[in-house]
Order: structure tokens, then sequence, then C-alpha cells
């Protein structure tokens, strides 16, 4: 059968003198309707050229996942024996089969494409809407979301050949829509929204005001300066969000006189990326995620990788600028130990083979070693941000199985805040490190929201960590700043600095943290039992935090000192 695709493909162009083949075809996605809010408002210029990317189906996914587990599970021999970049392609590269089958496609279509990841399973083709209409038997057209405005270019089904749906796995931009409200989930600095509990001064702490001397004293953070060069924590910056020198310095003056005020980031820019220093160019977030990381992860290094738009400013897309960060880091000799991301989506926007295909790049990295941490979100259940909602909407990549979601705290002692988004993936399956946890979660909720999420999903978020009130400088000025924005560094840095000890011991660092987290950490975070996150457009309880594992603060919030002692160190 292959190789009489494979010859097909050769010999089809040259009998019908250039005019494609016509093969047999299938669906190979397709959704009912767009995303609720968007109307399909008129057909799409044919000229419109689209970059697509393409992912060809991976040699042996299962393999990946059990080399994963492999190394990840404490219990395992194989524990921190986190592969190379040529261990995870050997899993992720796509057989000879698969690539000669689907270039034999473009290429009989006059199309080239050219290969953007270093397993070669993802490829890039540039075409014009008329072209991807007839390749794809789509009908590409433009939507727009009434309430933003947005507009974006994309198909509700599109198919590929019958003899190709072995081989291809996806063609995007077709079914996943942009998010119209973004997917920058930090929030301003509001009280009006948290209830009258907050308790003025504990510690060093005044909890209008959260600073890092304050985070340290919550989570026992050492500041004692870290020592491996090569221990990279990556922060990862989108949508134009800038990080300013002149703020991180002002910020390291006032909060951290014992850091070097002239300490910075390195940066990496993929996708024309870049990181202007003009006077109002700073971002809130691309701030507080260089502030909090640098100002709580003494002398780890930084890099902060700030990824541009793609061609149309009017289709930024939260998947593909996902995709080139990821690809990117898995390609990578050495790629940063510790990666923390505080944008998010709604799962509704993206499809599920998309969903897949990019959490299995998170497999790929949390296999390399990678700690990858995503903020959980900032709309409860109600998905990235508040909005209407008649389902449960879980926030995407936090239903990733091969990651870890960050949800948030406020208040001393610390309680769930409203606004952290947790609850169950419709796309992914509960992995078995949580079952025992989530289970236990399950039986407290009884009917409480049945039909309103998915029992059996991977739940999130996994772990917590403060998210309200972080003081933050930007354009030379002071301001505080609310969301699991705040949470994820917070969290990040935690790890980071627990990875530099475990060098410095001649020990592997964590890499991915969950089967981790879930078997011998739990014991070492702070269990949170109080609050809950607001439901769907009302103030009605959401899910409520408990003792044990919870869908607003997982696990709960860390505890350096005892993580550090669990580990031995
Ligand atoms: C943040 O605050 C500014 C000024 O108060 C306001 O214009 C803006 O809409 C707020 N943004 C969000 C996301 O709440
Ligand atoms: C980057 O910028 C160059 C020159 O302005 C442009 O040709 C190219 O398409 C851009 N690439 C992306 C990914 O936006
Ligand atoms: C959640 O907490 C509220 C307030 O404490 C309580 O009334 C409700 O019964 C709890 N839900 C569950 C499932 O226990």
């Amino acid at each position: 059968m292959l190789s009489l695709s494979l010859l097909l493909g050769l010999l089809l162009p040259a009998l019908s003198s250039g005019n494609p083949a016509r093969r047999s075809m299938q669906v190979q996605e397709s959704r009912p309707s767009p995303p609720s809010g968007y109307t399909l408002t008129g057909p799409a210029n044919p000229d419109t050229v689209l970059t697509f990317r393409l992912a060809l189906t991976q040699s042996d996914y299962d393999g990946l996942i059990d080399a994963l587990y492999d190394v990840s599970m404490p219990s395992s021999a194989n524990y921190g024996e986190w592969l190379s970049k040529e261990g995870v392609q050997t899993y992720m590269a796509p057989t000879i089969e698969s690539i000669s089958a689907v270039n034999a496609w473009l290429s009989e279509n006059g199309l080239q494409s050219k290969v953007i990841s270093a397993a070669g399973d993802w490829l890039s083709v540039p075409m014009p809407v008329s072209t991807a209409n007839d390749l794809l038997g789509a009908d590409f057209s433009i939507f727009t979301h009434s309430a933003s405005g947005k507009q974006a270019v994309r198909t509700l089904a599109y198919s590929i050949p019958t003899d190709l749906t072995d081989h291809l796995a996806l063609v995007h931009p077709t079914v996943s829509f942009p998010n119209p409200y973004g997917y920058m989930p930090i929030t301003n600095f509001s009280s009006s929204g948290l209830t009258g509990t907050r308790d003025g001064h504990t510690g060093p702490c005044d909890v209008n005001s959260i600073t890092p001397a304050c985070l340290q004293w919550l989570y026992s953070i050492p500041t004692t300066p870290a020592t491996s060069k090569d221990n990279v924590l990556a922060v990862t910056g989108y949508v134009e969000q800038w990080p300013s020198e002149a703020d991180l310095s002002a910020f390291l003056a006032e909060y951290r006189p014992d850091i070097d005020s002239a300490t910075s980031w390195t940066l990496i820019t993929l996708d024309n990326g870049s990181d202007p220093q003009g006077q109002y160019d700073a971002g809130l977030e691309s701030n507080l995620d260089t502030q909090y990381t640098i100002g709580l992860a003494t002398d780890v290094p930084v890099t902060f990788i700030s990824v541009g738009a793609n061609d149309d400013p009017t289709d930024d897309e939260f998947a593909q600028t996902l995709l080139d960060t990821a690809l990117y880091v898995l390609a990578l000799p050495f790629p940063p130990q510790v990666m923390t991301t505080s944008y998010g989506d709604d799962e509704e926007y993206i499809s599920q083979t998309l969903a897949i295909s990019l959490c299995a790049i998170y497999a790929g990295l949390s296999a390399r070693g990678v700690s990858v941490l995503f903020a959980s979100g900032d709309g409860g259940v109600s998905g990235l941000h508040f909005q209407e909602c008649t389902t449960f909407l879980p926030t995407f990549p936090s239903g990733c199985p091969y990651l870890t979601s960050v949800g948030g705290t406020v208040n001393i002692p610390e309680e769930a805040v409203y606004f952290s988004s947790g609850g169950f993936s419709t796309f992914f399956d509960r992995p078995f490190y949580q079952e025992a946890a989530v289970s236990e979660y399950l039986a407290y909720l009884g009917d409480t929201n049945a039909g309103l999420y998915n029992p059996s999903g991977r739940a999130f978020p996994d772990v917590a960590a403060y998210s309200v009130a972080f003081d933050i400088i930007i354009d030379g000025f002071e301001t505080g700043v609310d969301g699991t924005s705040c949470s994820s560094p917070t969290f990040a840095s935690v790890i980071s600095l627990l990875n530099d000890e475990l060098i410095a011991a001649g020990r592997p660092v964590l890499g991915f943290l969950n089967p981790w987290l879930y078997s011998s950490a739990a014991s070492a975070l702070s269990d949170i039992t109080v609050g809950n996150n607001y439901a769907c457009s009302d103030f009605t309880t959401g899910f409520n935090a408990t003792t044990g594992w919870d869908a607003v603060t997982g696990l709960g919030t860390p505890n350096y000192a005892k993580l550090k002692a669990i580990l031995g160190l």
C-alpha cells in the first residue's frame, strides 16, 4: 500500500500533464459551527496566502509517553535520566513512508514544504486560499467575532487523501479559531472582586502589596544566590509584551538590593519577536514575569523568549506561537531546565487534534527534562477570562497532562482565589499519576456541578501560588497586578532554585514535575482548603478548595524548605 501510493504520487503528475490527480478524499477535521460569537461574514479572498503547518504522524507516540514516565516517575529505576534531543526524536520522527507520501501529495500539487521541527514531524507550506480550498476540499471563509470585531480566515471542515490518513495528523490553520479576547491571562490590580477577608499585614507581607520578600517568607524561598550558570529559567513572551531593563533595574534596586541591579535576561527572538526598550514599550505581563523570576530565583540565568505575531496581525494565533516556541526549545541541544508561560487559551477555540499534537511536543520537552509550567487562567471555571458559559470551559494548554498547570491563591493564610482557573479537560483523559488525588476530589464533589464538566478528563491545576497584588514596576512606576500570571513565575522560580541545588549535588534536575508532585512531593506542598472559584458568569461556586487536591489550587502552594528536605538536599 505504502509503496503504491508513493509510486502513484510520483507518476500521476506526469500522466495528467500538470493537473493534480483527483484522489479519494476523507474529512480529517470538522466542527459543526464556529466557536460562539463568531459568524461567517463572507468568502475569503482567494489570493490571500496562508502559511499552513502540517503535522505528520509520529512514528512512536506511545513509546514517547512510556519513555517519559520511565524517567519521571520517582519510583522508576531510570528516574531523572532525561532523554537527549536525538533520544526524543527517535519517537517523534515520522516514518520514511509518511514523509514520502505527504511530500508526494504536495509536489503533485505544485507545493513545496519546509521542515520546521528537528524531528521532521512538522512542515510549513504557504499557499493561497484558492489552492487550499482545492487541495483540502475546504471552504475558507472570513469569520467575524461580533463583540470584539476579531476576524479570521478559517474553514469548518477539510479533507485529506484517504491514503494519507495514517501519515498526516492535521493541517493548521483550518478548524481552530483565534481566541477573540486574546490570550493574556494577567488582570489588573483590583480588589473590587475580592471578598473582604484581606488580612492586612502578616510577617513581611502586606496583602495589598506583595513583594519578593513576602514570597520568600511565605514559601521559605532562600535569598542565597544560585551557582550554576547552565541552569536556565525561560520566560516566554507573546502579543508584543516586552520586558523593560530599566524597570527591572529599578525593581531590583527597590526589592532585591542584594542582587546586582544590572542583572538582566538573555533575549531570544522567534518569528520576528523583539524587545524594544523605548519609554513606553514595556508590557505588564513581561515585566511581571521577568521581575518575579529574576527577583525570586536569585542568580538563576533567565532567558526571555520573545515570539512575534504572524504576518497577518488580525490573525495572530496562540496555537501557532505556542507551536513555534515549543519546537524551538525542543530543537536545542541544551534546553532550559524550566519554562514558564503566563498565557493560555480556551479549549473551545482549538481542535482536539491540534491540542493533542501540541501536547505531544510538551511530552517531548518533559522527556528532555524541561519543567514546563503554564498559568491555569483567570476566568474561574469559565476559561481564561470571565465569560458567559453554559458548561465549564477548561483552558488550554493546562489540560495537557505533560505539563504543570499553576493556579492562584490570595490572603494569608492562603485561600483559593476566585479567578483561579481549574477543572477538567474535555480533550485529554485523566493521567494515572493523578488518579488517586482526583478520584478523592470527585467523591467529595458527588453530584455538585454534574454535567458541567468532564469527570474523566485530565484535572488541573496541579499546584498553585499567590496571585494577587504583586508589586511590579512599569514605566518607572509601581503598580499592583493580579492573575495566575503571578503564580506561574513564582512556582517556576522555586523549581529553578531546587534545580540549582540538585546540580550542585551532581544530581539530575526535576524535569517533568507531575509524577513527583502527586507522589513524594505532595507532603511538601501547603494544601489550600478554603475558598472556591466562580462559576460561569455569576458569582456562585464553581469548584471548592478542600483537603487534598482540588480544581482551584491543585495540590497546594510550595514550601521550599520542605521540598528541599524531601529531595534529601
Ligand atoms: C486595566 O486598567 C485600565 C485602567 O484602569 C483599564 O482601562 C483596563 O481596561 C483594565 N484592563 C483589564 C484587563 O481589566
Ligand atoms: C519577519 O520579517 C520579515 C521582514 O520584515 C518578513 O519578510 C517575514 O515574513 C517575517 N516573518 C514572520 C514569521 O513574521
Ligand atoms: C462548597 O463550599 C460551600 C461553602 O462552604 C458549601 O456550601 C458547599 O456545600 C461546598 N460544596 C461541596 C461540594 O462540598
